[in-house]
């Protein structure tokens, strides 16, 4: 299954969300990767620390590649590294990628990932490609090859507001050029179920009819600890209340796989 991670606003747990559920898929015996799109790059310090980025092997060699002609073009697994993780690897990102976007753009390069992504199913039986706060070329291009799209809500009014258009470009993106994708929910992050303001905002939602996950993940300074340590909560702190949220949601989604 191939999952993107998806919301135009940034700080909503995209990131944190990607890894973990990846994280958690890999301590299962699945081989599991994650695809960073996202020039800040903090799915791949989460993962792989300080040591990460060596140049041309991670999405940004990858893009420069596919903006050139080759023969023999290096193929997709290339540039797929190792994590500490057993079965975890991750397509790490690069704080230059944005440099290459106009390019890409005006070569219409949109389908290279989808391709590549395509490459890499034999490998890995789970990806979760986590993406930059914009809806910009490397967001399409991962809605482009995903099969599935979780969208992360911190309970924000504005961000509610937000969310009818990014599911305008989901469901744009679908008919034009992935049929395969759906929205296999919106993920309430951060949420204070003693708050009445978040309970009251996610309520509406779901009296929208909008496709919000029944699991809940609440706050809580592991996230940030497990940030630090570039170590994914599931192998931090396997016993915290926020961990075993993760594997309920976990559970969630894969149910009926
Ligand atoms: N459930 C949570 N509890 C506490 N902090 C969180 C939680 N989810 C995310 N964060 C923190 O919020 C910030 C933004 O999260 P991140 O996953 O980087 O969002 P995005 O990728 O959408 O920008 C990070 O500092 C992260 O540690
Ligand atoms: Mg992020």
């Amino acid at each position: 299954m191939r999952r993107v991670v998806f919301n135009q606003k940034g700080g909503v747990g995209k990131s944190s969300i990607a890894v973990n559920l990846a994280a958690i898929s890999a301590s299962r015996g699945i081989r599991t990767l994650v695809v960073d799109l996202d020039p800040q790059c903090n799915s791949t310090h989460y993962l792989l620390g300080d040591a990460s980025n060596q140049p041309q092997t991670d999405a940004y060699g990858f893009f420069e590649q596919a903006l050139s002609f080759q023969l023999k073009p290096r193929s997709a697994s290339e540039f797929v590294h190792e994590t500490p993780f057993e079965h975890l690897a991750i397509l790490p990102s690069h704080p230059e990628l944005g440099d290459l976007q106009s390019k890409l753009e005006s070569k219409h390069k949109i389908y290279k990932l989808r391709d590549a992504i395509d490459q890499l199913a034999d490998e890995y039986e789970a990806i979760y490609i986590d993406t930059p706060p914009a809806f910009n070329f490397f967001t399409l291009s991962a809605l482009v090859a995903a099969e599935r799209c979780l969208i992360p809500f911190d309970c924000d009014e504005f961000a509610r507001q937000a969310l009818y258009n990014l599911l305008n470009n989901v469901r744009e993106t679908r008919a034009d050029h992935n049929a395969l994708l759906e929205v296999e929910g919106i993920v309430v992050n951060q949420y204070q179920p003693r708050a009445s303001l978040p309970q009251k905002i996610v309520a509406g939602l779901e009296a929208e009819g909008l496709p919000v996950l029944t699991t809940r993940l609440s706050s809580s300074v592991k996230m940030k600890e497990s940030h630090n340590e570039a170590r994914p909560l599931i192998h931090m702190a396997p016993a915290h209340k926020l961990t075993q949220e993760f594997v309920q949601l976990f559970e969630e989604l894969t149910a009926g796989h």
